[in-house]
């Protein structure tokens, strides 16, 4: 049975700001996702507070969304077969040390917290996620 799905990545500003974007596109694309929806915003430590208040209590919460609203990022809605699975692989692990060769995060990450991808982690993050940025 299919199981089209649609998740959240977002490209995140180490990865912008060094003018990758159209190189991960290419390697979502590459992967068979759809690039159903896009758009290239600059948030507030206010919304990044908001998006990613799942991570209130750790320790790193501060940087982090100190970071991800440090410059623009760009935000998508890839759809595919078990697009948030898949999408988490393409990704690789959350420290880029640690990622697959291959991988997005292997392959540009920088550091753990400039690690230039985000994705969501369950299907049902991927509805709240995706309903954060693009509403209608
Ligand atoms: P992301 O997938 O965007 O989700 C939360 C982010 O927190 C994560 O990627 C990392 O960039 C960042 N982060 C910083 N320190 C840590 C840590 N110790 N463990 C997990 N995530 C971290």
């Amino acid at each position: 049975m299919s199981n089209i799905e649609q998740t959240l990545s977002i490209i995140k500003p180490d990865a912008v700001e060094r003018n990758l974007q159209d190189q991960i596109k290419n390697e979502f694309k590459n992967k068979g996702f759809e690039i159903i929806k896009e758009k290239k915003i600059h948030i507030s430590k206010d919304e990044a507070e908001k998006f990613y208040k799942v991570h209130e209590s750790k320790p790193f919460y501060n940087d982090l969304c100190a970071y991800l609203s440090s410059g623009p990022i760009v935000v998508m809605n890839l759809q595919r077969e078990n697009a948030v699975l898949e999408n988490r692989k393409l990704m690789g692990a959350t420290n880029p040390e640690d990622a697959e060769e291959g991988t997005i995060r292997k392959k540009y990450g920088i550091s753990i917290d400039k690690n230039s991808v985000h994705g969501s982690d369950s299907a049902e993050n991927a509805k709240v996620e995706l309903n954060f940025f693009f509403k209608d």
